[in-house]
């Protein structure tokens, strides 16, 4: 018999997961509530765990294959599969230099609206992000449920919106910051995908699928597909839609990467240290578009 508890954090997004110690293996019963209760709610909030990268991997690989991080020096002790989300050196153990390029497009882009490696011709399915060392002001994660959005919009915007496809481009946050493009070789690794704008999930449910790496949409001008993607997105993230977490070490929250956009709230880069670890189940199939009869 499964021994968690699941309790319902905000009106429409995510819930809180209580009687479980993810330090230690997950049994059969408890992977299933788990599952169960992401498919529910898509964002769950499991407090005060205790996690070794190694034991963040082992929670994190019941749900399926994980995505690899090309960079080594993004990398969590050395495992591939954890991304250190922080604007601390892992080298130096220091701040990074906030005017950095590379940094600078960090922060840029994980403070705007997006979904995680939505520029992937396979979208990822979850996301789980586990807090190590937080700052005692700001740095909290806004999160914002497209499923619920995509569910109040009215009827005949929706049908307007069916047959959109959407280019995700991860290049696209630097374009519109002024930052230097990636080399041509990195580039290369992560080119723009087609994905639809309107995802049917596999729970007979659609979400909007869009975020800061949206670079246009196809068969629009410009202006009017960035008009449009910049409309959906305010729609999106309104108060009804959305869950703000307050970090504290030890959180682990685990979203589903799909229909839950996110993004960091400011702290100070200056003085304060922000440390998470990333993990990302890997997509296993192209977003299926709207399907109708
Ligand atoms: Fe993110």
């Amino acid at each position: 018999m499964s021994t968690i508890t699941v309790t319902a954090s905000a009106p429409d997004i995510g819930a809180e997961i209580t009687g479980t110690d993810l330090s230690e293996p997950l049994t059969a019963e408890n992977r299933a509530a788990i599952g169960d209760a992401f498919d529910t709610y898509r964002l769950l909030v499991f407090r005060d765990q205790f996690l070794t990268v190694d034991q963040h991997v082992a929670f994190s690989e019941h749900f399926g294959r994980l995505e690899d991080f090309p960079d080594p020096k993004d990398m969590a002790d050395g495992h591939k599969t954890v991304l250190r989300v922080t604007n601390i050196d892992r080298a130096t153990n220091r701040l990074k230099p906030v005017d950095d390029p590379g940094h600078k497009s960090f922060t840029l882009g994980t403070s705007d609206w997006h979904i995680d490696s939505s520029f992937r011709t396979l979208p990822s399915k979850a996301s789980m992000l586990y807090a190590i060392e937080m700052p005692t002001e700001g740095g909290d994660t806004m999160f914002a449920d497209t499923t619920i959005a995509y569910d109040a919009l009215p009827d005949a915007r929706r049908r307007e919106l069916e047959r959109l496809v959407v280019i995700h481009d991860f290049e696209e946050t630097r374009r519109r910051h002024g930052l230097p493009p990636r080399p041509p070789e990195v580039q290369a690794a992560t080119p723009p995908a087609r994905q639809p704008l309107i995802a049917q999930r596999d729970h007979d449910r659609r979400a909007l699928f869009i975020g800061s790496h949206t670079a246009g949409i196809e068969g629009m001008e410009d202006a009017e597909g960035r008009a449009l993607l910049d409309e959906l997105k305010e729609f999106s993230t309104q108060p009804q839609f959305t869950y703000r977490h307050r970090w504290q070490p030890g959180d682990m929250v685990m979203f589903d990467n799909i229909c839950v956009m996110h993004k960091a709230m400011p702290y100070d880069l200056y003085g304060a240290r922000r440390l998470l670890h990333r993990t990302t189940v890997a997509g296993q199939a192209p977003l299926l578009a709207v399907q109708t009869a």
